[in-house]
């Protein structure tokens, strides 16, 4: 049984070890740490997974600007390799967009696994308009997806999504 809540200030260590784990390296890690420390990704929404006192998961979602749209961004999401395929990773995607939604988010943009994310409702955002805050290579454009929280905002806003400025590297946005 996971239960999901949002990361306070005392949790960075624990969200920077679900980064390390699951990733196996320092740069999602550093990428959080950033992001938290970052004024232009604020609002941002920051949930840990937890197993008991074990912390094994973690998502971000930091704002974005897109014209007048409230957007976000999700990166990244991380369960750590034991508790992998267990469904923490979906868990926290749903309770994260239903709480972005709460807040009267618009947009929810994410650059990631195309197998993986159109299962919790995101679809290619490059189609629809959107453009990341970087090109992304052509034979990977659909990793760009994006999902709206209200209806109406797909086909009346379109332009290129500028992400907070601890995100805003071109290595960042290489799928
Ligand atoms: C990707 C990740 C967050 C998924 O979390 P999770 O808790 O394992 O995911 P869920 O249990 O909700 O979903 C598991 C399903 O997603 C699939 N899946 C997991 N990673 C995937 C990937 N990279 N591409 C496609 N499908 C993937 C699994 O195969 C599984 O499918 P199944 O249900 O048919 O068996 C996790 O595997 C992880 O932290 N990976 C390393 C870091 C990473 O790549 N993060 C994503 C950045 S975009």
């Amino acid at each position: 049984m996971n239960d999901i809540r949002a990361a306070t200030e005392q949790d960075l260590d624990a969200a920077l070890a679900v980064e390390r784990a699951a990733f196996g390296g320092e740069a999602e890690a550093e990428l959080v740490r950033n992001l938290l420390a970052d004024p232009s990704a604020e609002p941002l929404l920051s949930l840990l997974a937890w197993d008991g006192n074990e912390p094994v998961g973690h998502i971000l979602f930091t704002a974005a600007k897109l014209g007048n749209a409230t957007a976000t961004i999700l990166a990244p999401l991380a369960v750590i390799p034991g508790r992998q395929k267990q469904g923490i990773g979906g868990k926290l995607i749903r309770q994260g967009l239903n709480m972005l939604a709460e807040q009267g988010v618009d947009l929810v943009f994410v650059l990631g696994h195309i197998e993986y994310y159109p299962r919790h409702g995101f679809e290619p955002a490059g189609r629809l308009g959107f453009h990341a805050p970087y090109p992304i290579p052509e034979k990977v454009a659909d990793a760009w997806m994006v999902q709206a929280l209200r209806d109406g905002v797909i086909g009346h806003v379109t332009g290129t999504v500028h992400c907070a400025k601890a995100m805003d590297k071109k290595e960042y946005w290489v799928e």
